[in-house]
């Protein structure tokens, strides 16, 4: 079982392999509905539908087919197992957006894993893409956009293995308020962490 921020890392590098310059990532974790919801949007070239068609094809055929791609139909086969479903919508020259729905409760859902990881994996590799990253438990929420980001740094680099480093620790204290509080979470500049409860 694949942890779900590793199809996240896995599916955001298709849109960096893509030419994109701005990634969104979007996290809901529904779980008074019990859904997970997952949407990747890339701005990169884009997938002609004839394309999709073929890509999507190993999504329902069996994974004796010919090899089109494997982490579109990885995280698909996921979803599917989890009563969920996966999509993916594309307009040449302008972008693509991947969405996959799991059932929160499912057995076979994988833990949502490391998204710290993951996300400052895909900063610290690409530094010259923007990503932003929206991660909501219920009403609580947390967000970050390297946009915001650089604008704070003044004199070290976005990819610097020290702001790496504590923006992966900054990540990790938001979500596990996340996971277990009442706050909301923003955190735009220098990942310093700012915390508002907006429902109080
Ligand atoms: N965001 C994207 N933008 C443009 N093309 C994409 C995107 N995602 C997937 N593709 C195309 O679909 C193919 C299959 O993707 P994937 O299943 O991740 O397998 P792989 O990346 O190993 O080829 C990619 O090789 C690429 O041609
Ligand atoms: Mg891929």
């Amino acid at each position: 079982m694949r942890e779900i921020s590793l199809h996240i890392l896995d599916v955001a590098e298709n849109g960096i392999t893509a030419g994109a310059s701005c990634i969104q990532i979007v996290v809901e974790e529904a779980r008074a509905e019990n859904v997970l919801k997952i949407v990747i949007r890339d701005n990169g070239r884009g997938i002609s539908s004839e394309k999709i068609d073929r890509i999507t094809d190993p999504f329902v055929t069996t994974r004796t087919t010919r090899r089109v791609g494997l982490g579109l139909s990885l995280l698909e086969a996921a979803a599917r197992r989890c009563d969920g479903e996966a999509k993916i919508e594309s307009e040449p020259g302008a972008g693509t957006e991947v969405t996959a729905v799991f059932r929160y409760n499912h057995i076979d859902r994988a833990p949502i894993g490391d998204m710290a990881g993951s996300i400052t994996t895909l900063i610290a590799g690409n530094p010259d893409v923007d990503f932003i990253y929206d991660h909501s438990v219920d009403d609580r929420h947390f967000g970050m956009d390297t946009r915001e980001i650089r604008k704070e740094l003044e004199d070290s680099f976005l990819a610097d293995p020290a702001v790496i480093y504590h923006l992966a620790q900054t990540i990790r204290k938001h979500l596990n308020r996340l996971d277990q509080g009442q706050m909301n979470s923003e955190m735009g500049e220098e990942g310093n962490g700012k915390i508002d409860d907006r429902r109080s």
